[in-house]
């Protein structure tokens, strides 16, 4: 029999083992993934009182916990995310699990004015994702991860690749804000809060946090890759991974395989420097995201979003 309760320090034990078993299910079919000993801690889920948990007597049946909710998550309304570590449930039973534990977490959240809700699943926990769709989620988000091994490509005679530095300021400034441009069109819709600037740009080359690689042709850059050591997903974190996190081809040099010649070169720089395995994160209502990243490198993960009618708190008098 399945009884809810609040999540606290006396689950964090079984939840922690819970949470790791359902990664390591994903890595059994995603092998690309980071093997881990543990995963990111719960206390502070425990301690402020962010969470549910799922009980048969004495044993937990899965968990579910939420971030400290914050203004404007996907729009106007406050919002929370729920991360992969944060939330897990035994094999048995697994779909009634999930659908008790939301019913609780969203009663709590919608009462305290929580109106947008983001789970990170993993992609291969069907149960899971059939349950969230059944309530109402819809995948926006997507991580992905390959190992740095060769990629074939051919198409790409005349094109050079090399990371930039710089003196490539002025087209990384524009491929930078050719994306939060492409992501502010249908059907994307995410706010560009930009332009950059050049120095804005400099700046961030000048941090170091970003590593930026381009395609040339005839000396002329047509494409760029960002990197960056660490992502959202904990496994993005591993020092094992180093993650994408930019895109751009001029629209003149698209369907070409520029980019997939500039990802194979990137995939043979990362392997001589040590790196055994890429990330990368993207939205899955980007077209052309969906199109391209799949083919190279294995979603692990669903970050499914709900958006609930705020007006179910407004009192009508
Ligand atoms: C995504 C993007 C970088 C791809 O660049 P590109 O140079 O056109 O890609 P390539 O020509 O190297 O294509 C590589 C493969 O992906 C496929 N692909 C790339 N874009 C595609 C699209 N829009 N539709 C269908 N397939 C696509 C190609 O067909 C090719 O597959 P193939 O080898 O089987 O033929 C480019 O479309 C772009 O800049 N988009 C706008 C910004 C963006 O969305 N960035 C990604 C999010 S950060």
């Amino acid at each position: 029999m399945i009884k809810i309760y609040d999540f606290t320090i006396n689950h964090i034990e079984e939840a922690s083992k819970t949470a790791l078993m359902n990664y390591n299910e994903e890595r059994a079919v995603v092998p690309a993934l980071p093997a881990l000993n543990a995963l990111p801690g719960l206390e502070d889920y425990a301690k402020n009182n962010r969470g549910v948990a799922a009980m048969d007597g004495g044993k937990l049946l899965g968990f579910f916990c939420w971030h400290e909710p914050w203004d404007g998550l996907f729009g106007l309304s406050k919002g929370t995310c729920i991360e992969a570590h944060a939330h897990g449930a035994i094999k048995q039973n697994r779909a009634e699990i999930y659908d008790r534990l939301y019913q609780a977490a969203a009663e709590k959240l919608v009462a305290a004015d929580v109106f947008s809700h983001c789970v990170i699943l993993y992609e291969h926990n069907a149960e899971a994702n059939h349950i969230f769709a059944q309530n109402g989620f819809g995948r926006r988000c997507v991580d992905a991860i390959r190992e740095t091994t060769p990629i074939p490509v051919s198409g790409c005679e005349g094109i050079t690749f090399r990371q930039a530095g710089k003196e490539d300021a002025e087209f990384l400034t524009v491929a930078g804000n050719g994306v939060g441009l492409h992501l502010s069109k249908s059907p994307m819709f995410m706010p560009y809060s930009g332009p950059d600037t050049v120095d804005d740009t400099i700046e961030g080359l000048e941090s170091g946090d970003y590593l930026y690689f381009i395609a040339l042709e005839k000396d002329h850059p047509v494409a760029y890759l960002c990197l960056k050591e660490g992502g959202e997903h904990f496994a993005a974190n591993d020092a094992s991974v180093m993650n994408i996190c930019g895109a751009y081809t001029l629209p003149e040099a698209r369907g070409s395989g520029v980019s997939a010649g500039l990802l194979s070169w990137l995939m043979d720089w990362l392997r001589e420097r040590g790196y055994p395995r890429c990330g990368v994160d993207y939205e899955c209502f980007n077209y052309a995201s969906r199109k391209f990243w799949p083919k190279y490198f294995t979603p692990y993960t669903n970050g499914a979003t709900r958006r609930i009618d705020e007006r179910i708190n407004t009192r009508l008098s």
